[in-house]
């Protein structure tokens, strides 16, 4: 099957749901702080999307998932499943935001610090962000996806620090996960060649210590095998005719590329 290219109608409609997904990351912000527990903030993100925003919150039974959003802390990876644990003084958290409008989904998710991040948490944080914008500032027409996941591999790794290979990014429209795979590793010059009016997520997950993981019984919730610390971000893009359109963007980020 083949990457499917959006038309105009459809790209408006990727720009609403974006723009929802990202507001929702900008709404939870004041509530994470020491003792909130990540079942309150998954009640508090899924009534906002349902009742505010009128949208669906994508997880909520993806797959069986059980919640509205994903919550992964310190050293979980992905597929976090809120619950009644509380943060605690010198956590990290990724939130991952996805919501349905008029049938398309926008996707996002960054990390936030629970009270002052330690040395540590604070530079994994910002290299998964930087890893993800070197791969957002390649993004045009032409541009092969292996090019982008070699450049967040390079950059990563010349950090000392590893990408997780088993999950990836995505194309995204009327379904959550569509084709293609955006690898976060890679080689120079291969993969599917990028076109205009192609949508897909970026979402680089970056360990401190070794890349390998493992899934929790829980079925979803994905740790680094050695524990060490682990971070997300995540934006949903257009490829556009002359490079990029970050659909997710927030006010607080301020992008030198559009
Ligand atoms: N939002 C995740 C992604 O970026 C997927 C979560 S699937 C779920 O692709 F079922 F865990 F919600
Ligand atoms: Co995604
Ligand atoms: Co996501």
């Amino acid at each position: 099957m083949a990457v499917s290219i959006k038309n105009e109608d459809q790209i408006n409609k990727m720009r609403i749901a974006g723009k929802l997904a990202a507001d929702v990351l900008v709404m939870i912000e004041p509530y994470i702080k020491v003792g909130v527990t990540t079942d309150e903030l998954d009640k508090i993100c899924h009534d906002y999307i349902v009742d505010v925003q009128q949208a669906i919150p994508a997880p909520l039974n993806y797959h069986g998932f059980p919640k509205s959003i994903c919550t992964s802390v310190n050293h979980q990876v992905c597929h976090g499943i809120p619950s009644p644990k509380k943060l605690k003084k010198g956590d990290i958290v990724n939130i991952d935001i996805t919501v349905i409008k008029d049938g398309f989904h926008g996707d996002t998710s960054k990390m936030f610090f629970i009270g002052k991040p330690n040395v540590a948490a604070k530079r994994i944080c910002d290299i998964a962000q930087k890893s993800l914008y070197i791969g957002i500032n390649m993004v045009k027409p032409g541009v092969h996806l292996g090019d982008i996941g070699h450049a967040i591999q390079t950059f990563a790794e010349a950090q000392f620090c590893s990408v997780v290979r088993e999950y990836c990014g995505h194309g995204i429209g009327e379904k959550f996960h569509e084709e293609p795979q955006v690898l976060h590793y890679g080689k120079a010059g291969t993969g599917v060649v990028l076109k205009e009016g192609m949508t897909f997520t970026i979402e680089p997950m970056i360990n401190t210590g070794k890349r390998h993981v493992k899934q929790l019984p829980d079925k979803w919730t994905v740790v680094t095998k050695d524990h060490s610390l682990s971070a997300q971000w995540e934006h949903t893009l257009l490829v556009t005719k002359t490079g990029v359109e970050i659909l997710t963007l927030r006010d607080e980020e301020n992008f030198p590329t559009i």
